[in-house]
């Protein structure tokens, strides 16, 4: 469990995270989702003890970070694949972190079989393509076989096979009953990946909801509507909230913001035959546009 409360850092000038209050939770996938810029990298920095928040704390299983007896085997962490010295072996550079945090060195064969660099364990990780240094990072995470776990951007640079693999061991860490954090700017990946959304727009929390929710909220959603008589339509529509329905021809409407099963219920209300009453539901792209558009109408004028 990772608790945030009232948690803010500036930069100077820069507010990067403002006042964020969120509790994430065991035994789900939370996608953490933002523009760049949006504070999701500081957010996680923040927790993991890099950064010091201007104010709040960042608690995780309890404690701030740095009041862990054992960091890595409490909390495992990917934040920036290229930490890892290019001459050492993927082997070598698992082997020294599990060495000084008290881990057994068992688990570094265990770990590269997870993230599928069994083979190429022997080589140095400056060879390494972007996608195998985020597996080796990955690696890294799980090293410690910890309860928490935070990804920043774990997919990047992976190809369609490894973003896959990547959303199946996400998945199956939460399963596991873990807690698993991980940021994205991929909406199509969250909604498959993710449980648990936590959206940011300029360090401001606007959406902490499971995914269904997030969707169900968006005005996108839209029911259409078609009858071959449109005199009957017109009843139907003047039942419907007027800013709530588009008529993009005499036999045709499209109604956002109501469930389908109402218009359906005020259709048959109406009499009207229907030859057409379908609903479309709204990607969670589209969802995440709304609600990032809204940070930015409601956001405090940035000083130029
Ligand atoms: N070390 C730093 N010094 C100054 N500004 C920073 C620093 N780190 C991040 N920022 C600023 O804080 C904001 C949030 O950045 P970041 O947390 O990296 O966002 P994200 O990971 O969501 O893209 C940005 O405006 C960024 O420029
Ligand atoms: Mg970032």
């Amino acid at each position: 469990m990772i608790v945030l409360s009232g948690l803010s850092k500036r930069y100077g000038e820069t507010t990067a995270v403002r006042d964020l209050s969120l509790r994430i939770e065991p035994g789900k996938v939370t996608g953490f989702l933002g523009p760049n810029g949006a504070g999701k990298s500081t957010t996680m920095r923040m927790i993991l003890g890099l950064d010091r928040p201007t104010s709040g704390t960042a608690l995780v299983n309890g404690r701030e970070y740095a009041g862990l007896r054992h960091p890595l085997r409490e909390v495992g962490a990917l934040l920036d694949a290229k930490t890892v010295h290019p001459g050492r072996t993927a082997r070598s550079h698992l082997k020294a972190m599990a060495r000084s945090n008290g881990i057994p060195t068992r688990r570094v064969e265990a770990v590269l079989d997870t993230v599928g660099l069994g083979a190429v364990a022997g080589k140095r990780a400056g060879t390494f393509s972007l996608g195998m240094g985020q597996r080796l990072g990955i690696a890294g995470a799980l090293l410690g076989d910890p309860r928490v776990l935070m990804f920043d951007e774990p997919v990047n640079g992976l190809d369609p096979d490894g973003v896959r693999w990547v959303r199946e061991l996400m998945r199956s860490l939460a399963a596991e009953g873990r807690t698993v954090f991980v940021s994205s700017h991929l909406m199509s990946e969250m909604q498959l990946t993710a449980d648990q959304l936590v959206v940011i727009g300029k360090g401001r929390l606007l959406a902490d909801a499971p995914v269904a929710e997030v969707l169900a909220g968006s005005s996108r959603n839209t029911v259409k509507v078609r009858s071959p008589q449109p005199a009957a339509l017109a009843r139907l529509r003047a039942r419907l909230p007027a800013g709530q329905v588009e008529q993009p021809s005499p036999g045709e409407l499209v109604v956002s913001g109501l469930p389908v099963e109402r218009v359906g219920e005020l259709a048959h209300d109406e009499g009207v035959p229907l030859h057409e009453l379908t609903a479309h539901e709204a990607s969670l792209e589209q969802a995440y546009m709304e609600l990032t558009a809204d940070s930015v109408e409601y956001a405090a004028p940035e000083r130029p």
